[in-house]
């Protein structure tokens, strides 16, 4: 949902370079345009276009460009389309003062209005746009750059994070946020802004993250950061343990093939998490009953958690879609546990729905990225250690918050035999992963379909939903995910001759009557694919094909190993169809508007 940089250098060298590395970076959260502007000889200097950060940069030269300090930005188009005129950095008239914003202005149409009235003449579609008038207004009252920040952040409604500079005070970034992300990096060369760490990983580990309303003037000295009422505020320095290889491809094509290669690693490292979670159960004390709130991926990671908690620990469990929280939050109190899972820890649903929880319930937050939103507002925190993950499709970060989940289930109930079991997860995944070749060929068979099924039941539920979105949000083939049992209720009038369907069929209790839904499908013609164990005569015979998972892997561990050779079939089906996984079309990493 679009990426912002800034960079200002302590010795005088050109920023330009780094700026472009830095919001390459970002790429995974807007890859419709990109701009960077900096400042020399007393003015800005401005690069910008439509398109992909390589074309772009092929034809503009990104990286030449002089001055010491700039912004960037790489843009997920939400009022205006695609263009040149609707990439930022956005300027004002007369290109005193550029901005770059990740965000909404709810309230841009009245605002722009105004200063038409007032003489201003817009160029852009955007929202953006009224940001650097105001600020130019402001700075012609006679407002510093900063208190034309603040004075603008008085007038505008929604959500940002910003970034600007002057022509008329240069040498120095004004940047200020709500309920978009920013984070301040310390580095030995200068001093960083960025939406997201992995920008900024080669550069700074000391990172300051600045509360809403906050002002962040970086210069060549150093940073300061005030409160609303211009108090120098004395900001905590934290270290990020990330490195910066973690947010390189590393030799594979495309990161979401290395992030499922990460996989086993995502869980061994996250298993760490034990003791932690052990001390947040403890502090959380007597529960009446337990509410998952997420979107996408971490969705179906909740449902999984309902179905582990109510059936070991007996606590009863909500899972809901975040955007729905609003509409349906009116029961919870303070016996209830909110649990907000979050790859990002800043999807813009999920946080509107910890602020409502945060004022009757205990709230804890399931997510992967240190210091994102979430980490700061709830009350306890899981941080999943999967590392950065860059591909769109979210998966090693998937498996992580599984493994959490599983850790606190396991837990909450004493089952010392899931927690044994868990240790073993990682070698079944590494399992999974010699198959890569074999699912690459197999997943050639279905280059024809239009259409796919998921059919799962129980803890594989979720699976075959997640499998599904999987496969639709990077090949953009349509993908169902459905309860094996419930297929017979109206979706089965629409398997057909060579429909593929994939059933997750791991030996267990729902074994039996999963089969008689792969033989209810089979016996309409779909074309079964059947994920389930090595040996599995019987599977053999009945599916088209399979694939096999070691026999070893019981029902109940599944959803962390079954989900692998899922994530393997929409990759691969993506790349037959020449679609780039990472970076799939509409779609962005991080979701910060509602
Ligand atoms: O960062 P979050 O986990 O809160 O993001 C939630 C969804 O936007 C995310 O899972 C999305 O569905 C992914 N693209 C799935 O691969």
């Amino acid at each position: 949902m679009c990426g912002i940089v800034g960079c200002i250098l302590k010795e005088d060298d050109d920023v330009a370079p780094i700026l472009f590395d830095c919001i390459s970076k970002l790429e995974y959260r807007g890859y419709d345009s990109i701009g960077l502007a900096t400042f020399d000889g007393g003015k800005i200097h401005i690069k910008k276009d439509k398109g992909k950060i390589e074309e772009v940069d092929k034809s503009l030269n990104l990286t030449d460009m002089p001055g010491n300090f700039g912004i960037a930005h790489v843009r997920w188009a939400t009022h205006g389309d695609p263009s040149k005129l609707n990439s930022h950095p956005h300027v004002d008239e007369e290109n005193t003062v550029a901005v770059v914003h990740n965000g909404i202005i709810e309230n841009y149409l009245e605002i722009k209005e105004e200063l038409i009235g007032e003489g201003h003449r817009f160029k852009s579609e955007t929202d953006t746009e009224v940001i650097p008038h105001l600020i130019q207004k402001f700075m012609d009252e006679g407002n510093d750059l900063e208190h034309a920040v603040r004075k603008t952040i008085g007038v505008i409604e929604g959500a940002y994070a910003i970034a600007a500079i002057s022509v008329n005070e240069p040498d120095k970034i004004v940047a200020t946020r709500k309920d978009s992300p920013l984070i301040i990096g310390l580095g030995e060369n200068g001093y960083y802004l960025a939406s997201d760490s992995p920008a900024i990983l080669k550069y700074a580990k000391d990172i300051i993250y600045p509360e809403k309303g906050e002002i962040a003037i970086l210069d060549k000295t150093g940073v300061v950061v005030h409160d609303e009422f211009d108090n120098a505020v004395n900001k905590e320095i934290e270290t990020i343990n990330w490195t910066p290889e973690m947010a390189e491809k590393e030799g594979y094509e495309h990161f979401m093939i290395k992030e499922i290669n990460e996989q086993a690693t995502a869980v061994r490292n996250t298993l760490t998490q034990r003791e932690n979670i052990q001390n947040i159960i403890d502090e959380v004390g007597d529960l009446q009953r337990i509410c998952f709130v997420a979107c996408g991926t971490s969705y179906h990671a909740s449902l999984t958690g309902k179905y582990l908690i109510e059936s070991l620990a007996g606590i009863p469990t909500d899972v809901i879609l975040a955007s729905e929280f609003k509409y349906s939050a009116n029961t919870l109190n303070d016996k209830t546990l909110v649990v907000f899972i979050s790859q990002s820890g800043e999807t813009a649903d999920s946080l509107k729905a910890l602020d409502v929880a945060n004022k009757t319930s205990k709230t804890l937050g399931i997510v992967n990225v240190a210091g994102s939103a979430i980490t700061r507002r709830a009350d306890y925190v899981i941080q999943t250690q999967a590392g950065p993950e860059i591909g769109v499709a979210a998966t090693k970060t998937y498996v992580a918050q599984l493994t959490s989940i599983y850790l606190f289930a396991a837990l909450l109930a004493s089952d010392e035999e899931l927690l044994n079991d868990l240790d073993n997860v990682p070698d079944f995944i590494d399992e999974v992963l010699l198959q890569n070749d074999l699912i690459e060929e197999l997943s050639k068979r279905y280059n024809y379909a239009r259409d796919f099924f998921y059919l799962g039941r129980g803890y594989s539920y979720p699976t075959a939903l997640e499998g599904a979105l999987k496969l639709k949000e990077i090949s953009y083939i349509h993908g169902e995910g459905y309860a094996a049992g419930e297929l017979k209720h109206g979706p089965l009038a629409l398997i057909d001759e060579g429909i593929p369907v994939v059933v997750i069929i791991p030996p267990g209790d729902n074994y039996r009557k999963t089969m008689s839904n792969l033989e209810e499908v089979k016996s309409r013609g779909a074309n079964v694919l059947a994920i389930g164990a090595e040996g599995d005569e019987s599977l053999e015979s009945k599916a088209n094909a399979i694939i096999s998972i070691n026999p070893d892997v019981k029902e109940i561990i599944a959803p962390l190993v079954y989900i692998v050779p899922l994530q393997l079939i929409a990759y691969y089906i993506t790349l037959e169809k020449g679609h780039d996984p990472d970076k799939p079309k509409n779609l962005a990493k991080c979701v910060t508007v509602e």
